[in-house]
């Protein structure tokens, strides 16, 4: 984990694009440009695919000391809670289209790490502003949930518009993170809109030089910052 502060934008590559045989591998490869990792863990009934679980953050945690930012995109996440949790993650992002999500956010923040709040590209903005006080990061999805390689939807954009607004007003600091169809044709708009944190997966992992793919996405999204 680390304390210090980084220069927004960034990325967070997804590992549910790496090869599953070799994670530590892909972490180690994109650690020297982002200290920010993004665990999609998917429960084969929130969304129609199956992937991470506990047990690989656990295998994981020993080999990297970057943030372990998970997203559960699961039926049950309170169930997962303490088992990510104790696995080391950093942070936990749940989804709003469940129920009862401010215990699951009280959960989450009880258990002391990062609380995340995540919605859909056709949930509306109104459905997250409730809990804007209680999280650490909003993430919104770009794409619908359950896989990587799909297209960006650009109206997701004017969510992260409302939502700058709130956070201005109400000088709240949560990271904005955007999650789906991040690549080079994507990522300047994204950070032009107002997000902080870029999760990328096909972009970078599909890439023969994931390192490099990461810096490439990070300078372009600091430059579509600069054209605001
Ligand atoms: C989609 C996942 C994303 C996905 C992004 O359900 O939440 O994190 O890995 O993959 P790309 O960057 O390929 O769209
Ligand atoms: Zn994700």
């Amino acid at each position: 984990m680390t304390n210090t502060q980084p220069q927004y934008p960034i990325i967070s590559p997804s590992i549910l694009s790496a090869d599953f045989a070799h994670l530590a591998n892909a972490v180690d490869e994109v650690t020297p440009a982002t200290s920010r990792i993004h665990v999609d863990c998917m429960d084969g009934h929130f969304v129609p695919n199956l992937t991470i679980g506990p047990a690989v953050v656990k295998s994981l945690r020993p080999y990297t000391k970057s943030y372990l930012d998970c997203h559960l995109m699961c039926s049950k996440p309170e169930i997962l809670i303490e088992p990510f949790v104790e696995a080391g993650a950093d942070a936990i992002t749940v989804h709003v289209e469940l129920e009862n999500v401010g215990e699951m956010l009280k959960k989450i923040k009880d258990s002391g790490v990062d609380v995340g709040l995540t919605f859909n590209p056709d949930t509306p903005f109104s459905a997250v502003e409730p809990y804007m006080e209680d999280i650490d990061i909003l993430l919104f999805m770009s794409v619908f949930p359950g896989f990587g390689g799909q297209k960006f939807i650009p109206e997701v954009l004017n969510k992260v518009s409302e939502a700058l607004e709130y956070r201005r007003k109400h000088n709240r600091d949560i990271v904005f993170t955007i999650d789906g169809g991040i690549n080079k044709e994507t990522a300047a708009q994204a950070a032009k809109a107002g997000c902080d944190v870029l999760v990328a997966g096909s972009a970078v992992f599909g890439s023969p030089n994931p390192c490099v793919a990461v810096k490439e996405l990070e300078e372009l999204a600091k430059a579509g910052l600069a054209e605001n």
